[in-house]
């Protein structure tokens, strides 16, 4: 079955002669361990796109279609449900409470989904580590460069074990390199952990991490490629994980 699957999407803004079609007819479908990168120049639609299949956002026409689930049938608290145990989330500008030191920011969700705090503070551990944060995990985040802050926020989003992690020009904030390195990390452990990846961005570079790449211009998907992430992944050897039980 498909992580995500999305039917005739469009989206408009606004109504009468001021209305701006976003997302125009876009059927896409993700499965299991699926890296997307979306690219399109600014104002394309990228991140109404990538809101709707977030459920951040309503669609105007179409069907966005969640672990087989049509999110149109779902009440606002079902909604709140599947986002905080099906997806992950990663924005542009990090998002950390900045009260809270790494290990917390990460062990969050999993306290908010009722996850003991001893079990919680351990899959933090491993995947701070995994992301090579293992010596960070008490900073707060003002003591962190935007490369650990963003690290952080991967290990964040992988924190519940989502089946799909959403970003929107994630790298933005970052120094081209920096960035790079933490998508790359991003993408090694969701293709070893088997989970689906969205990325929003610009940057043609990350080509090489993801493994399709699809162009909107004027909300409509007009071209799809392969990306090189097969060349680049094997060489990832992480720290063996726990499943999370939930009670
Ligand atoms: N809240 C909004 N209200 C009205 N128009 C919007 C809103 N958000 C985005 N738009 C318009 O929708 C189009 C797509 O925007 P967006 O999805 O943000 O594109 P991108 O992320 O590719 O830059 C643009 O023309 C933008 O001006
Ligand atoms: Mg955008």
């Amino acid at each position: 079955m498909n992580v995500i699957e999305v039917k005739h999407l469009g989206r408009v803004y606004g109504s009468g002669h001021t209305a701006v079609t976003a997302v125009d007819d876009i059927n896409l479908a993700i499965a299991a361990g699926d890296i997307l990168l979306i690219m399109g120049p600014s104002g394309s639609g990228k991140t109404t796109l990538i809101s709707l299949m977030g459920t951040l956002l309503t669609p105007t026409t179409g069907r966005v279609r969640i672990d087989g689930e049509d999110t149109a049938a779902l009440s606002d608290k079902q909604l709140a449900g599947l986002r905080l145990r099906k997806l992950g989330f990663m924005f542009q500008s990090f998002n950390l409470l900045s009260s809270l030191t790494a290990q917390a920011n990460v062990a969050l969700p999993l306290l908010l989904d009722g996850v003991d705090r001893k079990t919680a503070r351990q899959r933090a551990r491993v995947l701070l580590a995994n992301l090579h944060l293992e010596n960070r995990m008490n900073s707060l985040p003002k003591n962190l460069s935007g490369g650990e802050k963003q690290r952080v926020a991967v290990a964040r989003a992988l924190a519940n074990e989502p089946m799909l992690v959403l970003a929107d020009e994630p790298t933005a904030n970052l120094d081209s390199k920096t960035g790079m390195e933490v998508m790359q990390l991003l993408c090694q452990t969701a293709c070893l952990e088997k989970r689906a990846v969205i990325i929003v961005s610009h940057d043609p570079r990350l080509t090489d991490v993801v493994k399709r790449v699809i162009t909107i211009e004027d909300g409509r998907l007009t071209r799809e490629e392969v990306g090189g992430h097969d060349a680049t992944c094997p060489h990832y050897h992480p720290i063996v994980n726990h499943a999370v039980k939930r009670t």
